[in-house]
């Protein structure tokens, strides 16, 4: 099978501190991949080198085979890469059925989303949007009023909203209680399945790891350290040790 994205000795340093030191790796097709690894091993950097945030000083990343290495953030969301983060980024003084119509705007490049002649379209699609992720009701409310794991989900619904192939999520259950975790995690996949769209979920919980990911990357030190399915990895001594930091 032809590989949806391609990452070739992928190279970046901060100071002193490799974040990237060699990363080469594939994701196919429909693929829901979980990413772990310590503190610092270089997860975000990861994500922030296929979307353009960084440049990597050497190396190679290929999405459907074209080479998107040097593209700013705008244009590989274009191309079809659409990424949530670590912490959510959105207009915190707007509702959030407005950061998702700003999102949809921004990416069609209007810079005038609230015309009336267009709001029609755009409001349409954000609340279809926010539906599949059950925040219809909280689409007129400012985004800085809902609690953390709904802004998460707002995050994830903006990236949504963008119609990625490839989906990109930095901790997408980070703050979120246990008990609401895998409520989330579920409505999540099954958007992400019934658009048959390809994920990349970075992931400290375990068994949000066990539980959902078709594959494991395993990160340390800047490097891919391992792959394989999560019954395999995680039962895996070296993984154990280094990533959970029990021996
Ligand atoms: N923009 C930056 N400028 C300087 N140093 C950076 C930058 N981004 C990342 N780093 C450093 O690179 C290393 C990898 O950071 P990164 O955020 O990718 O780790 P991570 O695996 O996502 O960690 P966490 O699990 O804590 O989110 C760290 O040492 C971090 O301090
Ligand atoms: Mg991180």
């Amino acid at each position: 099978m032809t590989a949806i994205l391609s990452v070739r000795d992928l190279h970046i340093n901060f100071g002193g501190v490799k974040a990237a030191d060699g990363v080469d790796l594939e994701i196919f097709p429909h693929e829901l991949v979980a990413v772990i690894g310590p503190n610092g091993s270089g997860k975000t950097t990861f994500l922030n080198l296929c979307t353009g945030y960084i440049s990597p000083s050497q190396g190679s990343v290929t999405f459907e085979g074209q080479a998107i290495t040097d593209l700013r953030p705008r244009q590989i969301t274009r191309r079809g890469i659409a990424r949530a983060f670590q912490i959510p980024q959105l207009f915190t003084g707007h509702s959030l059925i407005d950061n998702v119509m700003l999102a949809i705007a921004a990416q069609r490049g209007i810079w005038q989303p609230f015309r009336p002649l267009a709001q029609r379209e755009y409001l349409d699609e954000a609340r279809r949007t926010l539906g599949l992720l059950s925040l219809d009701e909280a689409a007129d409310l400012p985004t800085a009023t809902l609690p953390e794991g709904m802004r998460k989900l707002a995050d994830i619904a903006i990236a949504l909203a963008l119609k990625p192939r490839l989906l990109l999520l930095d901790e997408p259950t980070s703050g979120v209680s246990t008990a609401e975790k895998f409520p989330l995690m579920d409505k999540i996949v099954s958007v992400l399945r019934a658009g048959k769209i390809t994920a990349l979920f970075v992931e400290h919980d375990m068994d949000m790891v066990e539980r959902y990911a078709d594959r494991v990357l395993v990160w340390d030190a800047g490097r891919v350290i391992a792959t394989g399915a999560p019954g395999e990895i995680l039962r895996s001594a070296d993984v154990l040790e280094r990533v959970i930091g029990v021996s």
